[in-house]
Formats: C-alpha cells, structure tokens, sequence
C-alpha cells in the first residue's frame, strides 16, 4: 500500500491532482477495504490496537499521506485533503465502533470469570466437641443431680491440714506414703485427692443436715506412665444424714454403675483400707468386654475396679462437728480417667492428655 502511494506521488509530478484524483481514490477505497476488513478480523483489543498503529500510528498510514500535502500545489491540498479526510474518518469510526464491542465484550467475560456466588455454602470452619473426660464428668454430675445432690468445688492448691489431716491422715501416718505428694511448702500441697472437700464441706455446713454433694476436679500426684498420670480428675462424693447405712452407699453405687455402663452391670465391693473411712470398700464393675468370662481387660478376674468408698470415719465427722453418736455418712471418690478409659475402651491414659485430634475426633 505504502509503495503504490509513493509511485502514484512519484508518477504525478508536476500533474495537478484533480485529474488524476480517481486513480488515488481507488487505491485508498482498496486500501479503506482492506483495513475495514483488518478491522473486522481483530477479535480482541490487543488485535485492534495493532490494526490502529498501522493506520494511525506515527509511521501509519494516514501520517504518511499527511506528507503529501506539503508537496501538492496550493490547488491541489483541499482536494488531497479531503480525499484523506474521507479515508481517515471512515477508519476511525469503524475503529471506534468495534473498540467499543470488542471492549464490552472482554469486560463482561472478565465479570463472568470473577463473578462471586454468594449463594454457594462457605468453607465451613471445624466444629468442636467435648473433650471425652468432660463428657463423663458431665454425665457422673447429671446422675448425682437428678437424685437430689449438690455440685461444689474445692481447691486444688489445699492445706496439707485438710489434704490429710483432717481426713485421719496425720504427719506420721503410713496412708501419707499412698500418694505422692508435690509439696509447694511444709503445709500447702496440690491435692491429692478430692477428698479434702468432705472436710470443707462439713465445716461449712455443720450442724445441718444433710450433706449431700460431689465435687469433681483436678488431683495432683507424682506418678506418670500409662495408668497413671501426674494430674487427674476425680469425682468426691459424701452424704451425711441421720440413719445413713452402708446399703445407701451400695444403692447409690449401683445405680451410677447401672446409669454410666448399662442396666445389665453389676457391682462388687471389696473390703479395703482409707484412714478417713471405717469401714472401706473398693468397688468393682462386672467386665463388659467378656461378660466376666475373662479376658485381658480384667485382667482374666471378671471384675474392673473402678472407685474407693466407705462410711465415713466417726473421728472425720467429729473433727467438722458432728455428732458421730447421732449421724452417719458414706464417702466415695471416682477417677474419671478410670471411667473414661472403660467406657471408651481407651488402654492408654496419656491419650487423654496428648490432645490428639485424631483421638479426640472420635468421641
Ligand atoms: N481419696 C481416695 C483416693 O484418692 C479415694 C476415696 C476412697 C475417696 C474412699 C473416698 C473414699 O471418699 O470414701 O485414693
């Protein structure tokens, strides 16, 4: 195109335009042709920019022509003028047109491709659960309850006073050599047990009777391996009326037994030793996993051990106030550990403290 241009100019010389102005239009009307049909081709905005350069762009087309009219005669620049003026605009506004389209186009695909469904589901973040010792806390708290007693709570920082003591435990007893105690000085330890909320208890509510509560909570021992940990939990429990007997306590026994592993469970109970109980008894589940056939989770007896209980000592009731003469009461304490473990059929108590997600998913 350039070339035909330049050997039109070459060949008019001296001419005038005007008579030989056909000739020039048809070489730009083929040119105009060939350019809307460039125009017409470029299916993107990148496509018509480049179509754009060529026609209107500093070395283009159009700017080429432009030079001519510094060369024509006087006479001839309105009609050269006007010939380029028709060529232009008739490029341009197609140009622009297609612009335009080819503009509108793309940004609707761009909105279509990063259009948000806000009606999709989100990505829904985990939920999480209870923790299994949670779980049955919750339901040893909710047995005890519904059957009339109260939930309170002791401290885990205890007086070596209440801690033993005031449990018949005193400095130079034996029983004291049963838990391993972590001292934080001559009279302050970490409970090792549950137990001192009896006596708190009692001196909080002597002379009324009765005293009916559990209090479970966090007990401290210096103990770790796979069915012993150095923090554990336990459920206290103590009932003090008149007439209370040690059929109460088995009753009441039972029927945790009954409503935490299945009415078909029994219970046994085995006499043992507490200082702060007289008399004491260790209490057995009959083994759900082999129906007290056998096998290795009872260790082939039958029987799981599963708390340690008793009427509580006369000298226990005394020291908080009471009457011995006059009132009874029986004691028991729970390792929820223990229970969560038979229940769960978990062999491994550390499991319980890993925090495992894998683990605790299942519960
Ligand atoms: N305190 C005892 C322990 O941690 C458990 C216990 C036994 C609690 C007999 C009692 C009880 O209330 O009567 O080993």
């Amino acid at each position: 195109m350039f070339e035909k241009i330049k050997i039109f100019f070459e060949e008019l010389e001296t001419d005038s335009l005007e008579s030989k102005k056909d000739v020039l239009e048809d070489i730009l009307s083929l040119a105009k042709e060939e350019g809307l049909i460039e125009i017409d081709k470029g299916k993107k905005v990148d496509d018509l920019k480049i179509v754009q350069t060529k026609y209107f762009g500093k070395k283009g087309i159009i700017s080429d022509l432009m030079k001519y009219m510094g060369k024509v005669s006087n006479k001839d620049k309105p009609i050269l003028g006007k010939i380029i003026h028709n060529f232009k605009t008739t490029l341009e506004d197609k140009l622009n047109q297609r612009f335009t389209v080819l503009k509108k186009t793309e940004i609707n695909a761009k909105l279509e491709t990063e259009k948000i469904d806000i009606t999709l589901p989100g990505t829904n973040s985990q939920r999480g659960h209870k923790h299994p010792l949670t779980l049955v806390e919750e339901q040893i708290k909710e047995i005890f309850t519904n059957i009339g007693f109260t939930v309170v709570e002791g401290f885990e920082i205890e007086e070596d006073y209440y801690n033993f003591e005031r449990l018949n435990i005193p400095k130079d007893h034996p029983a004291r050599e049963m838990q391993d105690t972590f001292y934080l000085n001559e009279d302050v330890v970490l409970r090792t047990h549950t137990s001192p909320v009896q006596a708190r208890i009692m001196d909080k509510m002597c002379p009324q009777l009765p005293v009916k509560i559990i209090a479970p909570g966090k007990v401290f021992r210096r103990d770790d391996d796979s069915t012993h940990s150095p923090m554990f939990h336990q459920i206290e429990g103590l009932m003090v009326d008149k007439n209370i007997t040690f059929a109460d306590l088995k009753g009441v026994l039972l029927h945790l037994v009954k409503s935490i592993f299945g009415e078909e469970r029994k219970i046994r109970l085995r006499p043992s030793y507490f200082p702060f109980t007289e008399p004491s008894a260790e209490v057995d589940v009959s083994c759900g996993n082999c129906n007290q056939e056998g096998c290795r989770v009872c260790g082939y007896t039958g029987w799981l051990e599963i708390l340690g209980s008793g009427m509580v000592h006369p000298s226990v009731l005394e020291m908080a106030g009471y009457n011995s003469n006059e009132v009874t009461g029986f004691a028991f304490g729970i390792g929820i550990e223990r229970i969560a473990m038979l229940k769960y059929g978990i062999d491994d108590m550390r499991l319980l403290f890993d925090n495992d997600l894998r683990f605790l998913e299942q519960f």
